[in-house]
């Protein structure tokens, strides 16, 4: 059974992944209106990926004798600056997502708690991967400044990208 605040804590997260998807399908549909359909479709297929790591701690709660509860999930911001304007945006939210996994890490193992320090390292391993695709890719949009032709190759490379479910078969 975990104890309350880390179940709390955990809850909390499950909110703070949703807030991911709902973020990250107002700027999918912000590239989508700029014509990007590849970054579209990137920033499509990451909301999906945050739906599926917010549902995985959903179902560690219910393994763990928790009942997870709901909270209103905040509006993210609907309009922005500039492609380059989204991807800086997105390394920003990823590098507060490491910070709250890390809070939970800490808890956990301060809890004793090793099922759901076990758990929550998939998590502290996958913001390396976030904050890294975050970071290329702002990277490359700066470097493409408002070259066109640059911007479109971005656009086609980042339209093959395929929602692959993190967490095949384990949740119910
Ligand atoms: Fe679920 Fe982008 O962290």
């Amino acid at each position: 059974m975990i104890k309350d605040p880390l179940a709390k804590a955990l809850n909390d997260h499950v909110n703070a992944e949703y807030y991911s998807a709902y973020l990250y399908l107002t700027m999918s549909a912000y590239a989508n209106r700029c014509g990007y359909k590849g970054i579209a479709n990137w920033l499509f297929v990451q909301a999906r990926e945050e739906m599926a790591h917010g549902t995985h701690i959903y179902q560690h709660l219910l393994d763990r004798g928790a009942t997870p509860s709901f909270a209103d999930v905040k509006a993210p911001q609907a309009s922005y600056g500039s492609i380059k304007d989204v991807f800086e945006k997105v390394l920003a939210h990823e590098r507060h997502v490491t910070e709250l996994i890390n809070r939970i890490a800490s808890l956990a193992f301060n809890e004793n708690d090793h099922a759901t320090y076990n758990f929550i390292t998939w998590y502290v391993n996958e913001q390396v991967e976030e904050e890294a695709n975050a970071d290329e890719l702002v990277t490359k949009l700066r470097n493409a400044g408002d070259n066109q032709s640059l911007l479109y190759s971005i656009d086609a490379e980042l339209g093959a990208r395929q929602f692959v479910d993190p967490f095949p078969q384990t949740d119910a």
